[in-house]
């Protein structure tokens, strides 16, 4: 089965509550399970991490509604490919607010999502300073 993955990293809006986290986490739970979707969102350290693997009409509809929501600014998609099958199979949430236990591989993922987006950050961080060297350059 051909799985759609994305992945990004978006800014909690600020005076994000427990509840909050917890409400994104119930409506993720019923409808990435009703659309077959698996993955995991992270929230620690004032930043959101997801992956979502799944159909890529699935996919899609999720991203239109995620990208809507006031909840975060500033996505930042990092990641887009397909696999052969899904590395996950189910639906993960981890929370600064509310952690939940997780197994060596879930563990494992995690650590390599969460550094490909410290990687996507620092390549902005880079573009930005040459962004700004250009324009220093040109004044
Ligand atoms: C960081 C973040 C991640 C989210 N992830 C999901 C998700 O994986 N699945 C989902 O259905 N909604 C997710 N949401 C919520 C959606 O934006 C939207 O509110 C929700 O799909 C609407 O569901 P409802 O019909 O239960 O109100 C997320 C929201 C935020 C802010």
């Amino acid at each position: 089965m051909t799985v759609y993955r994305l992945a990004y990293l978006s800014r909690p809006a600020p005076g994000i509550t427990a509840a909050d986290v917890r409400a994104i986490a119930a409506s993720a739970a019923r409808r990435n399970g009703d659309l077959a979707v698996t993955g995991m969102l992270i929230h620690e350290f004032n930043r959101f991490i997801q992956l979502l693997e799944g159909p890529l009409e699935a996919i899609e509809a999720l991203m239109t509604a995620i990208i809507a929501d006031g909840r975060h600014t500033d996505i930042r998609i990092f990641l887009r490919q397909s696999a052969a099958a899904p590395s996950l199979s189910r639906w993960i949430m981890w929370s600064d607010f509310d952690r939940m236990a997780m197994s060596k591989h879930e563990l494992e993922l995690r650590e390599e999502i969460v550094r490909a987006a410290l990687e996507s950050l620092a390549e902005l961080d880079a573009e930005r300073r040459y962004a700004g060297a250009a324009e220093d350059g040109a004044a």
